[in-house]
């Protein structure tokens, strides 16, 4: 299918890449198409970095950028194909390509081998993906091979590879506002399926049958696909982090833990909800919910420009802390169950990480040795939980239960915006969406 693409948001990465590698050449291939069994394919999914740069969803592409006064963007994709394009849809060829992708030039993909080593002779530095496809790897090294072959004729061979990825990662840990608007759209969606998953819920139905509703409104509303798989865990199957087989029936009396996200135009969002199964939170729900609901609104408080990356994190385990001493399920003060790391036996996991492209999106989080100051423009996860198996040597009556809150919040100059805030959350919502449920 045809894309309208800005081509000026992407020539402005793309010179922002060139202008960081000042000198050398940068190559970004697309994701290969993966075969799922025998001759079916999973559905395609295009490189995150490459997507970034080029806005091109069909695979077999590469992309170039030749660095210096004038950089210049060669996109090497498929050539029209009328006899493949009766069996998979239209595909661009370079000479469409190339205008409607705003690139200085562009060539058949089956030329990449031959043009590749005059591209990057007598450059310094090549920046690529570096360690993550041996064969890729080595069909660069090739290139750089057949020019050092050419040496005696005066020509020179980069004597540097960089990995491209880490100028990329800074570039996409702040997002723009054509990005920011489409992770608005796509958290959107997903809390309208939580929504949806809330009024579906029952004893007796399937978690699939909830996981189906989750899809169906993904698909219903234009995200093209979930942004992974979703968890949808109910009872004890809540304290079992990536819980994904989805193949249990919900019990009265139980908690739900969805964990599902869309993803629109190539960007996620990453929602958790937990709710009862009939609707109603009994007393020991009710003080295992308000907990994590009170860790999470003390971690998203501390959402805001220059504060360091971890500053919500600390929040919400000293508030998870106090919660386990005062439930009787650890003992010892805060400062200890801190110090001792005793919470995780109840909070094994951290409490966020970046969103964007990809659901655990690029961008370090330390530098330097030291947490990141946030920015405006960076978008995390908020995420606080608490599961309490059977056999943890709790008292009964708070075994077998998951809880986990998480909304996607994006840096603002004056503190942050919750992207997801129509997913239900408080107790008193969440009981009155409950109330008037699908028949
Ligand atoms: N859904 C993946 C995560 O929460 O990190
Ligand atoms: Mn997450
Ligand atoms: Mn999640």
């Amino acid at each position: 299918m045809k894309a309208d693409v800005d081509t000026a948001v992407y020539r402005a990465r793309r010179a922002r890449l060139a202008a960081g590698m000042k000198s050398g050449v940068a190559i970004v291939p697309n994701a290969p198409e993966r075969t799922r069994n025998r001759d079916s394919r999973y559905p395609y999914r295009f490189d995150s970095y490459f997507y970034y740069l080029t806005g091109f969803r069909e695979p077999e592409a590469v992309l170039v950028i030749v660095a210096g006064a004038e950089p210049r963007s060669i996109l090497f994709c498929r050539d029209r194909d009328p006899d493949r394009e009766i069996w998979d849809g239209f595909r661009y060829g370079p000479d469409a390509a190339r205008g409607a992708f705003g690139m200085d030039e562009a060539h058949a993909v089956e030329r990449l081998d031959a043009l590749m080593p005059d591209l990057i002779a007598n450059r310094d530095a090549l920046y690529c993906r570096i360690g993550a496809d041996a064969a890729w790897d080595a069909r660069v090294m090739g290139w750089v091979n057949e020019v050092r072959d050419r040496v005696r004729s005066g020509v020179t061979a980069p004597n540097e590879v960089n990995d491209v990825h880490a100028l990329l990662d800074e570039m996409r840990l702040i997002k723009g506002p054509e990005e920011v608007a489409l992770m608005r759209r796509a958290a959107v969606i997903s809390a309208g399926a939580h929504q949806r998953a809330m009024r579906a819920a029952r004893p007796g139905r399937a978690e699939f049958e909830i996981e189906a509703e989750l899809l169906h409104e993904f698909r219903r509303r234009g995200a093209q696909a979930p942004a992974y798989t979703p968890i949808v865990a109910s009872g004890e199957h809540a304290c079992v982090l990536h819980y994904v087989q989805n193949d249990g029936v919900l019990k009265a009396g139980e908690l739900l833990l969805i964990d599902a996200g869309c993803e629109v135009d190539g960007y996620a969002s990453d929602l958790t909800r937990t709710f009862p199964v009939d609707g109603k939170f009994t007393a020991i729900q009710r003080d295992l919910y308000e907990l994590v609901l009170g860790a999470q609104a003390a971690a998203i408080a501390q959402v805001m420009p220059g504060n360091a990356w971890d500053a919500p994190h600390r929040a919400a385990v000293r508030t998870l802390a106090r919660g386990f001493i005062d439930l009787k399920l650890l003992t010892g003060s805060v400062d200890e169950v801190i110090e001792t790391q005793a919470y995780r036996k109840f909070y094994m996991h951290r409490t966020g990480h970046w969103l964007g492209l990809d659901v655990h999106d690029a961008g370090d989080y330390k530098r330097g040795g030291e947490w990141r100051a946030l920015e405006p423009g960076m978008v995390l996860t908020v995420e606080p939980g608490c599961y309490i198996r059977s056999g943890d040597g709790v008292p009964e009556q708070f075994a077998g239960h998951g809880v986990r809150i998480e909304d996607d919040v994006l840096v603002t100059e004056a503190g942050n915006e919750v992207l997801t805030r129509d997913a239900p959350k408080a107790i008193a919502e969440i009981e009155a969406i409950m109330s008037v449920r699908d028949a």
